[in-house]
């Protein structure tokens, strides 16, 4: 009980990316099915193509830090040891 009311904004955070990086991920799918429908056309619209970028950098930045959160609280739980 008292762990979660001293530590609420530690766990908020990483759901939050989490839930973000679920979501871009459905509007990169369809950016990227935007995009085939686009190109395909008889007069392709190429600028279209570019649309899926922004999905795609946000989605490598929530992913990253995704990967990197368990190396964090490691080096968070090894630096609380050594204190
Ligand atoms: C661009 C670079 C990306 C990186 C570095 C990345 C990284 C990650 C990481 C580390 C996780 C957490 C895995 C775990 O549970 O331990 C994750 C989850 C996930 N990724 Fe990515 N990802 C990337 C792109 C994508 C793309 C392109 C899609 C789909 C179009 C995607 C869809 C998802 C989904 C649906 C989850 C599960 C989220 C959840 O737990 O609700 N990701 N990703």
């Amino acid at each position: 009980m008292s762990e979660i009311t001293t530590t609420p904004s530690r766990s908020a955070w990483p759901r939050w990316v989490r839930q973000s990086h679920r979501w871009i991920s459905v509007a990169f799918v369809l950016s990227v099915i935007a995009t085939s429908i686009a190109l395909a056309q008889p007069e392709p619209i190429i600028w279209v193509s570019y649309v899926p970028l922004l999905p795609l950098l946000l989605l490598f930045l929530t992913g990253t830090y995704l990967f990197a959160l368990p190396y964090f609280a490691k080096w968070h739980r090894r630096g609380r040891d050594v204190a």
